[in-house]
């Protein structure tokens, strides 16, 4: 009896020991995948801290790597790996991205800081499947953007603005379904934009490139919010590619050579900037509505019509060096002089009048110019040192435009 009580009571010790023992191994990190330890120890050996950069330091793979500051795991694997000590005016890394990056094949996060980065982007990161999340801005890489990163079927991040990326945007980047966010602004890209399909695509940045070309009918979708393409040489017209994209925020096609007309539609969209200056646009300009957004920038285009006086509740309007022609309408004049307009540029162009009172008072937080059109400016007002000196438009010239347009 007895000594079936005590081996009773010593097999459940052993039990209990051995769940103490389980316990406190599910409790502690499992060891780092092999694969994922030699990758970050390739990763690391071709990489180094700028004078003033600690990232590395406390990078001692004696210990656990998952430890490490910009390493985060689940389970055995690297989740995230952001290199570089992230606080603001740290001088980041230099060196270059090895391929064993490719071998970390949990990855779904993967930045590094501002710093001289140099070398190519290595193709292998076409092996991270679940990468959503791709972020080298403000380095020194070069190269093409490998085509392979349209193997990427998860990513919803790109951002490798400000780096010193050549060729062109691959077709298949353009083709990713889960893209949200596409910043590759501030590069050397050449050639022309792919078509985006992404239909959860919110932000596109491809201003200061060398991109050419007319964009395809289908290159955004229609959940774009935020579309940046100025200082490119993009040529051709918008008119349809723009009247889909009706959640737009704000819409920078400046300094191209994009031709055509702009639809009235747009200026309904939720836009609170619009920049559309330094381009060959022609056409009359036909808001369906009273203008809500704060900043329109038409200037320097070859816009032509009557100004819409829906365009008094604009906070910041340039419609300087265009055709526009006929009177400035009343409601603007109302609006400058009540300080609800700051910015009125309406030199360079066709104008043949202004009702307003030659003794009023521009507000102090206003600026009007109104010189170089077909009138006398019926206020003095200074303007910007670009617009030049001479007051009014050539007589011969209003004449002629005046032959030409039949007003
Ligand atoms: C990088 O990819 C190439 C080709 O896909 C492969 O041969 C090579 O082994 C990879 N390198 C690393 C370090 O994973
Ligand atoms: C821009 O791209 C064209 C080819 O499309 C090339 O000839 C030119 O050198 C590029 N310019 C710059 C500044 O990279």
């Amino acid at each position: 009896m007895r000594s079936v009580v005590s081996a009773n009571i010593t097999s459940f010790i052993a039990i209990l020991a051995l769940l103490l023992h389980y316990s406190t191994c599910t409790f502690a990190i499992p060891i780092l995948h092999p694969q994922d330890f030699l990758a970050l120890q390739a990763i690391r050996k071709s990489l180094h801290d700028l004078p003033g950069s600690q990232f590395f330091a406390s990078w001692d793979f004696t210990s656990h790597p998952c430890n490490f500051p910009g390493v985060i795991c689940d389970a055995d694997r690297v989740i995230s790996l952001n290199l570089g000590d992230s606080t603001a005016g740290s001088p980041g890394l230099t060196g270059q991205i090895d391929p064993a990056i490719g071998k970390l094949s949990a990855l779904a996060e993967f930045t590094v800081v501002p710093g001289r980065i140099i070398g190519t982007l290595p193709e292998n990161l076409s092996q991270l499947k679940s990468l959503r999340f791709l972020g080298i801005s403000r380095n020194f890489l070069s190269g093409r953007i490998p085509a392979a990163i349209g193997q990427l079927k998860r990513l919803q991040t790109l951002d490798l603005s400000f780096n010193r990326f050549t060729g062109s945007i691959a077709w298949e980047i353009g083709a990713l379904p889960a893209l949200s966010n596409v910043i590759l602004c501030n590069n050397r890209l050449s050639g022309s934009v792919p078509p985006f399909v992404s239909q959860t695509l919110t932000r596109l940045e491809l201003r200061h490139n060398n991109l050419s070309g007319s964009l395809p009918l289908n290159a955004f979708p229609s959940s774009l919010q935020y579309l940046s393409l100025p200082w490119n040489r993009l040529a051709g017209p918008v008119d349809r590619i723009l009247t889909r994209l009706n959640r737009l925020n704000y819409l920078d096609l400046s300094s191209n050579q994009f031709t055509g007309s702009i639809p009235g539609i747009i200026f309904s969209f939720p836009i609170t900037n619009l920049q559309l200056q330094r381009n060959k646009f022609s056409g009359p300009i036909l808001p369906v509505r009273q203008v809500t957004i704060q900043t329109v920038d038409l200037s320097f285009n070859r816009f032509s019509g009557e100004i819409s006086p829906f365009f008094s509740t604009v906070q910041s309007l340039y419609l300087n060096n265009n055709r526009f022609w006929g009177q400035v309408p009343g409601g603007l004049v109302k609006r400058l002089l009540s300080a609800n307009i700051q910015i009125l540029y309406l030199q360079h162009n066709y104008l043949t009048g202004m009702e307003i009172n030659p003794t009023a008072e521009i507000p102090i937080s206003s600026s009007l110019c109104v010189q170089y059109n077909c009138m006398v400016p019926p206020v003095q007002t200074p303007c910007p040192l670009k617009a030049g000196k001479q007051k009014a438009r050539p007589t011969e010239q209003c004449v002629e435009w005046k032959g030409r347009t039949g007003n």
